[in-house]
């Protein structure tokens, strides 16, 4: 009797393992999806002056870009679907505030073109890419040279430093590939046009550094103890997966000779 529900339960074992093993045979192979490749949109060209015209009030940027033509390098660049182009504008605020020193009334036209351009960047970048981008700080702007900008990533906001300016990217204008307009509530002032003698203003929360500290040699003491342990632990498991192996050996060949002998 007893030997009757052994064979039972070790025969409904063999059957599942059995019909396990054959689902894993007969089920087809992983589907290759070729992603079909989707009609390539026609990349809307972006008319820079239209769009600066339509969002925000950003007309003394706009007047600046037009009096120098730097809006031609721009738009030619916005035209580079391969590269596209990112850009910060600020607002006419934000050259209202800029009536005492520094001013941009006493620089000449070449200084007021690589300000208009140290405020774009030869690449579209999306707001996420920028968390990369403030790893690699400093980054090349379009007026090339020494005029860069340094970027960090404060809990997802945009913060971009040019020793004279601090300010932060306070909404995205316009964000699809290959443009990027966003806007900035201050006029970047690069230190190649107005010096390193920046008058100290009250100090930003200092943001947090994120880059990964090298082991410190105070770890060592860690370190050393945690080897033996792991092996030991890896031991007992190995240990644990063999007599599992050898249990189910048995079980195997105990059903199998009770097969053969009901
Ligand atoms: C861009 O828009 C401006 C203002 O609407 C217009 O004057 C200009 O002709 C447009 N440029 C092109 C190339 O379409
Ligand atoms: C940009 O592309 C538009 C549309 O193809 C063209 O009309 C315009 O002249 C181009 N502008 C520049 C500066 O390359
Ligand atoms: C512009 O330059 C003149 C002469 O160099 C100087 O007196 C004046 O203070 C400057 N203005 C500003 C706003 O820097
Ligand atoms: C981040 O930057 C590295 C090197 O500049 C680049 O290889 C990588 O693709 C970037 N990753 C993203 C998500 O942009
Ligand atoms: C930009 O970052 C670099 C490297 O982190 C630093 O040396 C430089 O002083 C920074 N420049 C500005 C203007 O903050």
């Amino acid at each position: 009797m007893a030997y009757k529900y052994v064979f039972i339960a070790s025969s409904m074992l063999l059957l599942l393992c059995s019909s396990a093993m054959a689902q894993k045979a007969a089920s087809p192979p992983p589907l290759i999806l070729t992603p079909t490749p989707a009609p390539a949109p026609a990349p809307d060209y972006v008319n820079l002056t239209e769009l600066l015209t339509v969002a925000g009030p950003f007309s003394t940027f706009l007047d600046y870009l037009v009096s120098t033509k730097v809006i031609e390098t721009l738009q030619n660049q916005a035209n580079n679907t391969e590269e596209g182009v990112t850009i910060f504008v600020p607002k006419d605020s934000a050259f209202a505030s800029l009536k005492q020193k520094p001013s941009l009334k006493n620089i000449t036209n070449d200084q007021l073109k690589s300000l208009l351009l140290f405020h774009a960047l030869p690449h579209y970048y999306s707001l996420a890419e920028f968390t990369n981008l403030s790893q690699s700080s400093p980054i090349n702007t379009m007026a090339g040279g020494p005029f860069t900008l340094n970027f960090t990533d404060v809990s997802g906001t945009v913060h971009i430093g040019s020793g004279w300016t601090n300010t932060k990217v306070s909404s995205s204008v316009h964000s699809t590939d290959p443009v990027a307009l966003y806007q900035v509530d201050k006029v970047l002032l690069p230190e190649a046009i107005f010096g390193t003698d920046i008058p100290p203003t009250p100090a930003p929360a200092p943001s947090p550094d994120i880059a990964p500290v090298a082991d410190a040699p105070g770890d060592e003491g860690t370190d050393a103890k945690s080897p033996s342990s792991s092996t030991s632990q890896g031991k007992s498991a190995s240990h644990r997966v063999n007599s599992l192996g050898v249990l189910s050996q048995m079980v195997l060949a105990v059903s199998g000779g009770l097969a053969l002998f009901l």
